[in-house]
């Protein structure tokens, strides 16, 4: 740590988070210096629009016009990637910037889940720092918190609730008795969902944490098998039903390892309301870490916007400044290890069924003759007729099954003439 050091900073990307943390650094340059003994100032930024009204103070020299001279600048020590998405120029200047021995520090979540392994290689070799804890769960400290607080720990499961829009669909459908589509109309007017929610909404934002996640937690090399479900076939009366019951409907991720294997899925799950993780509401997000000698471990906080995102930042860009040069993935890559992984089918789970049949005789009894051939055991059963419709809904809660043996039976049913819609299924977490 050298308290004379003026750390030069690039930010690329001006848009919701870069333009708040530009005026953050701006706003509190001494008292971060104090803090980190070590100063630094924003010596150049670059977005792909120079004319666009940003309403930020940059000067003639600071702007540079092709984000590529960022990282051919000899003046320059930390890039501040805040473009978004894992190919084009978010790729090209982070793998640029660390080739050119550039501290880089990025919130991008779908680059670091899919070229992690290789761009902290590059990191490694050239000694320089890839930081990105503001890729998974903004303000919430995870990544830290794993590489260093809880580095003692043997860590044997992750999981939590890592995308704020689609919890506060879910949250919001509970609270308003809404339907999906209304919900998300709503959340796009709020602004918390953007235009194209797709990621968030479908799983695969999840997906990129929890991959993130596993590798830190298991010291292995980022694994692309994963389960991915998202929660545009949830119903509202999915969320009646889950009530009744006891349960609230989270999209959770999780990852756990057993023996040497990862599993590692993203889908919705029924969490008893009692739960702690059934009142992390709204844009919230909340993470659950198991290990020894830790025990179980909850960190909760607001997974995503411009301060939240700023504050992680932060805490990257003071990582630098205070010499802090660690391996990206907490060990250097020469350790990582690399585990073969699980399928869901292998897992066991109580599961949540519903199944929309024709309101006629004998159909129930059909319906648990079928279960009981693949050797699931029903523990409850929910009959609730549509009145002048001819239809009604089933709802079957499970005794702890093997996912395959469930995924056969709702084959099976789906292939009877009594089924009107393809039957859902949401798992149970009783953790
Ligand atoms: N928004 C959140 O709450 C949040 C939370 C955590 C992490 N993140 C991550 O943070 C990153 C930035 O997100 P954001 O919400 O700030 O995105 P955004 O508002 O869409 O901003 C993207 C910025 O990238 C610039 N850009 C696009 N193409 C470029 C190019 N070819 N060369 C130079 N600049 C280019 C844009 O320039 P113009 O301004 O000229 O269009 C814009 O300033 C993403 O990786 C995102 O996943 C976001």
């Amino acid at each position: 740590m050298n308290k004379n050091k003026i750390y030069n900073i690039a930010i690329v990307g001006l848009g919701n988070i870069g333009s708040y943390l530009f005026k953050f650094l701006n706003k509190n340059r001494n008292y971060l210096s104090n803090k980190n003994n070590a100063g630094f100032r924003i010596i150049y930024v670059s977005a792909k629009n120079k004319k666009k009204k940003r309403n930020l103070k940059i000067t003639k020299k600071q702007w540079i016009g092709n984000y590529i001279d960022v990282f051919k600048k000899k003046d320059v020590d930390i890039i501040i990637e805040l473009i978004g998405g894992a190919e084009g120029p978010a790729k090209k200047l982070v793998f640029g910037a660390l080739k050119n021995k550039k501290h880089v520090i990025t919130a991008n979540k779908a680059l670091i889940s899919k070229y992690g392994d290789q761009l902290s290689k590059i990191a490694e070799i050239n000694k320089v720092n890839l930081e990105f804890e503001a890729a998974v769960c903004g303000g919430v400290p995870i990544i830290r918190s794993i590489k260093e607080g809880l580095i003692g720990n043997k860590i044997n499961r992750i999981c939590g609730i890592f995308n704020g829009t689609s919890n506060y669909v879910l949250s919001s459908m509970d609270l308003n008795k809404s339907s999906f589509k209304d919900t998300i109309t709503k959340a796009k007017a709020l602004g918390y969902a953007e235009s194209n929610p797709s990621s968030d909404i479908n799983g695969d934002d999840v997906a990129s944490k929890v991959k993130i996640l596993s590798s830190l937690c298991f010291n292995s090399f980022i694994n692309e098998n994963i389960h991915v479900e998202g929660i545009k076939d949830i119903k509202e009366e999915d969320i009646v039903n889950a009530n009744k019951l006891g349960y609230k409907i989270k999209l959770m991720g999780f990852s756990e390892i057993f023996g040497n294997k990862i599993f590692q899925r993203v889908h919705p799950t029924l969490v008893k309301k009692t739960s702690y993780i059934a009142g992390v509401d709204g844009v919230l997000n909340a993470v659950i870490i198991n290990g020894k000698p830790i025990g179980k471990n909850i960190i909760q906080g607001e997974g995503a916007g411009p301060s939240a995102t700023t504050s992680a930042l932060v805490s990257d860009i003071s990582s630098v400044l205070r010499g802090n040069i660690k391996f990206p993935f907490a060990i250097s890559n020469s350790k990582r290890k690399k585990y073969s992984s699980g399928k869901i089918i292998d897992l066991f789970f109580s599961s949540y069924i519903r199944l929309d049949v024709k309101d006629k005789y004998g159909v129930l009894s059909d319906v648990t003759k079928i279960f009981s051939n693949n050797k699931v055991s029903i523990k409850r059963v929910l009959q609730s007729p549509y009145k002048n419709k001819k239809r009604s809904s089933i709802v079957i809660i499970t005794h702890r099954s093997k996912d395959n043996y469930i995924q056969k039976t709702l084959k099976t049913l789906a292939k009877k003439s009594y089924i009107i819609q393809k039957p859902k299924l949401i798992r149970i977490e009783n953790g």
